[in-house]
């Protein structure tokens, strides 16, 4: 079969291939303990169950218009002026079929072959790809562990080129948890702002702060910006809703109008019912995502004291989102009986096939001195599959 070159291009998602390994060798019976997943483990909420079931019965179940019901668009508005005080227009929102697919959408509709997109390292491992595979060029600005992961607006700058169409930020991270504070925000801005690019700020594990450092939005500590940014965000994260693909864009109308216009040509509307079922997450689902922070606490403080006694690894507390991406630097060139852990790939692969914890490689998330640990399992799952990550690890020689 002679395929488009673009295939080619492009890689699976890592997260989702350590994923499905670890739920194939659980379907053979082993005993997988599970950090490798991009979800929380509680069940959605029952207010959004019931607006989907309500949906149903209502006979809400045909075609909508394709960029969102204006239902929805309105609950985001709301969203977006309660939370990031920032009055968008209906017609300044896209609805999709979740905040990947508004990314994919956005880089569609902004990028000509051979455009740049900025993307600081780490960063979540679909955003080279997406770009890829609408002929752009991923750029990627390294950021340091012991600067907290911060951009450094300078050497941002150092990277913009006539070409640079976009930057994308995420704040929280994943995989670092990091945030985003006032200072650098208001420093990439200015950047952005002088050389004419479009931040496009990924915001979707907004809601998942601990509580040291507080969640500011790029167009909250910049309102002037908004007109140069794309806000992506949605409800998989906060409400556990992953499965129900819904995702959403605050941002310039022409570009939203574009972005439209192409989602129009593709998935149509994301589902009806979903969308019906985003509205109550939006409108009814905070004490869900507090429960949830109120869940997750304690399973952060476990996993990131418990990682930091193993040798060789090191591992900050995340600000934000629900992973652990501990340094493991310190393992790396070891062996064991059958060949050398090299890179953090190997050592993924040693322990889900000697101790039967799946976690995610570095590389993918463009840092090859790291692995990310997903915190949502249960405390136990933690402290067991914890336990045989520290007694694989001793095992190395
Ligand atoms: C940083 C980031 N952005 C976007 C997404 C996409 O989320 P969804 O497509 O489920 O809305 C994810 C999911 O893992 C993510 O981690």
């Amino acid at each position: 079969m002679n395929l488009a070159a673009r295939t080619t291009r492009v890689v699976p998602s890592a997260t989702l291939n350590v994923s499905a390994t670890a739920k194939a060798m659980a379907a053979q019976g082993l005993d997988v303990v599970n950090f490798s997943a991009g979800e929380p483990a509680a069940d959605t909420p029952e207010v959004v169950k019931a607006a989907a079931k309500a949906a149903i019965t209502d006979g809400f179940t045909k075609y909508t218009p394709a960029s969102g019901i204006d239902e929805l668009k309105q609950a985001i508005v709301e969203k977006f002026s309660r939370d990031q005080g920032i009055h968008y227009e209906p017609s300044q929102i896209l609805v999709s079929c979740g905040a990947k697919h508004t990314l994919y959408n956005a880089a569609q509709a902004l990028l000509d072959p051979g455009d740049e997109v900025i993307i600081p390292a780490p960063y979540w491992v679909s955003y080279p790809d997406i770009v890829r595979l609408a002929d752009g060029r991923p750029v990627i600005v390294e950021t340091r562990e012991r600067d907290g992961y911060a951009l450094d607006p300078a050497q941002l700058e150092a990277r913009v080129t006539p070409r640079t169409k976009a930057l994308i930020l995420n704040s929280p991270s994943n995989p670092t948890g990091a945030l985003y504070t006032r200072e650098t925000l208001e420093a990439v801005a200015d950047v952005a702002k002088r050389h004419g690019f479009l931040v496009i700020s990924d915001e979707i594990y907004e809601q998942l702060v601990y509580g040291e450092t507080p969640f500011l939005s790029l167009v909250s500590a910049v309102p002037e910006i908004a007109d140069h940014t794309l806000v992506v965000n949605g409800v998989s994260k906060a409400f556990s809703m992953t499965g129900w693909r819904i995702g959403y864009a605050g941002g310039p109308k022409a570009l939203i109008a574009a972005m439209a216009m192409i989602q129009s040509q593709s998935t149509s509307n994301p589902a009806s019912i979903s969308q019906k079922a985003a509205v109550a997450a939006l409108r009814d689902g905070t004490p869900f995502f507090k429960e949830l922070l109120t869940d997750l606490s304690p399973k952060r403080r476990l996993m990131v004291d418990t990682l930091n006694a193993i040798p060789g690894v090191t591992c900050p507390t995340p600000a934000g989102a629900f992973y652990a991406f501990p340094n493991v630097s310190g393992v790396l060139g070891k062996r064991h009986d059958k060949g050398t852990v090299t890179t953090t790939a190997d050592l993924a692969t040693y322990l889900l096939h000697e101790a039967h914890v799946a976690c995610v490689p570095g590389e993918p998330f463009g840092s090859p001195h790291h692995l990310r640990f997903t915190y949502t399992p249960t405390i136990e799952a933690i402290e067991r599959g914890l336990k045989r990550v520290e007694r694989a690890i001793r095992a190395l020689t």
